[in-house]
């Protein structure tokens, strides 16, 4: 059983969950019985038990041969094509694994195709003349902008630095079972690929290859982050639904006028985790003229630029603290005789104990200037726990789309600011859409 704790008392009463358990628990059986709007996207519901062992040693296998000849690995894509990778890396990564070159066994994994960047591609395309590397290009549609503008450059280098054939073995593509360029290209230069299945959204596809390849390219353990998302399911399962509880306790915050939740960590690894977060809800629950705004903050860094709107600002905020119990390492803040900073009262406590008094202290700062406060308790960063989390996540936003009443798993307006490049771009089929906006300008 997953054991990361939820605890809402200090955001709403047991009385105001009792009111809306009706709406929440009509929602966990849209939800539950695929019976609302998007329910063609539900596959990731039971996508943990369906990730059968053959499916975890193909990946692993295909991890493998990266790492083998490769040490650097560019994992191209952008979106719920990026994110959810990115997200565990860091989380399970030592803070200074950037710094550290990569190595056959062991190669660092890089990302492209998530900005349209030009000096991000050139001091990219700069460092990998000296690496030997090897791509993920992960693409759904297999027709995005950002992601295939990255690959077509990334492809030419390799096939110049190691030839077409040695390319072709270091290329994993990561798209549509059938549709789309990618698959074209893939099945005609021999790419090993994976699929997406048509029933998991982009937001939804971290536990898809998606996330696992990258994942185990960095040597990460996918088995366990696989079981961890089955142990929350199983759990949500057996009546301890904390996933709506959840999503009812922000949904109640939302009628209440808190139009904006910041995801809290204290933990600079789980800077990511919010940007996952952000996606997740962000594209789930902004439609309709609806959704509550999704922002993240790392703790205690932005206590010190963005604490004071937090505890003074407009009070339509509440906040939702990813708080970690143990850490990986241990530091003891030294005496100094001179004590000229007066902090020798800390003389002797480790650096995590004044991080925990920090985040007991700010939480009830916040609770007591209005900010009501959500905590998810983990008990430490692994594989296991992060499996788990995502599956909560995923689950608390699809009930609580239901229940403000929104598909959760559409993305329409996605698709404007697109309309409008390629309007710009000229692109072939947008003649009419290029002279409009040609006017407005
Ligand atoms: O969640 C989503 O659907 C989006 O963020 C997509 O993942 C993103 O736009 C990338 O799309 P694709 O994988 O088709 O390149």
């Amino acid at each position: 059983m997953s054991n990361i704790k939820l605890e809402t008392q200090n955001a709403v009463t047991a009385a105001q969950l009792s009111a809306i358990a009706a709406d929440e628990q009509a929602a966990v059986k849209t939800l539950d019985t695929a019976t609302g709007a998007g329910n063609d996207f539900l596959g990731w519901t039971d996508l943990p038990e369906r990730t059968d062992s053959k499916l975890l040693d193909d990946i692993m296998d295909a991890a493998r041969s990266l790492r083998n000849t490769c040490d650097t690995v560019v994992c191209v894509g952008i979106g719920g094509s990026y994110l959810g990778a990115k997200f565990v890396i860091e989380a399970l990564s030592g803070n200074f694994a950037a710094m550290e070159p990569g190595r056959i066994g062991a190669p660092k994994v890089l990302f492209a195709g998530q900005n349209i960047s030009e000096d991000y591609l050139y001091e990219l395309t700069g460092l990998l003349r000296s690496r030997s590397f090897g791509i993920i290009v992960i693409s759904k549609s297999g027709t995005t902008t950002e992601p295939a503008i990255a690959f077509r450059i990334l492809r030419e280098q390799l096939e110049a630095q190691v030839g077409r054939g040695e390319a072709a073995k270091r290329i994993v593509a990561i798209t549509d079972a059938k549709r789309g360029a990618l698959r074209v290209l893939a099945d005609r230069e021999g790419y090993r690929t994976f699929v997406i299945e048509d029933n998991v959204g982009g937001r939804y596809s971290v536990l898809t290859p998606v996330g696992l390849l990258p994942i185990a390219v960095a040597g990460f353990d996918i088995r366990a982050l696989v079981q961890g998302a089955r142990d929350m399911h199983a759990r949500c399962a057996s009546g301890d639904d904390v996933a709506a509880t959840y999503a009812a306790t922000r949904n109640i915050l939302y009628r209440a006028g808190k139009k904006i939740e910041i995801l809290v960590n204290f933990c600079p690894r789980l800077h990511f985790l919010g940007e996952w977060w952000k996606q997740l809800y962000a594209e789930s629950e902004g439609k309709d003229g609806k959704g509550i705004f999704p922002a993240s903050v790392d703790f205690s860094t932005d206590l010190h630029s963005l604490g004071q709107m937090i505890q003074q600002g407009e009070r339509t905020v509440f906040e939702t603290v990813v708080s970690v119990d143990k850490v990986d390492h241990s530091v003891i803040i030294p005496e100094d005789k001179d004590n000229l900073d007066g902090i020798n009262y800390l003389a002797g406590k480790h650096v995590d104990y004044v991080n925990k008094m920090a985040e007991k202290g700010t939480a009830i700062a916040h609770i007591d200037g209005g900010v009501p406060n959500i905590r998810i308790q983990l008990p430490a960063i692994t594989e296991s726990v992060l499996g788990s989390l995502i599956y909560f996540f995923e689950r608390a936003c699809g009930v609580s789309g239901y229940m403000l009443g929104v598909n959760p798993f559409n993305q329409p307006g996605v698709e404007e600011y697109k309309r409008n490049m390629f309007a710009l771009l000229e692109k072939p089929g947008y003649e009419e859409d290029t002279k409009a906006i040609k006017a407005r300008l």
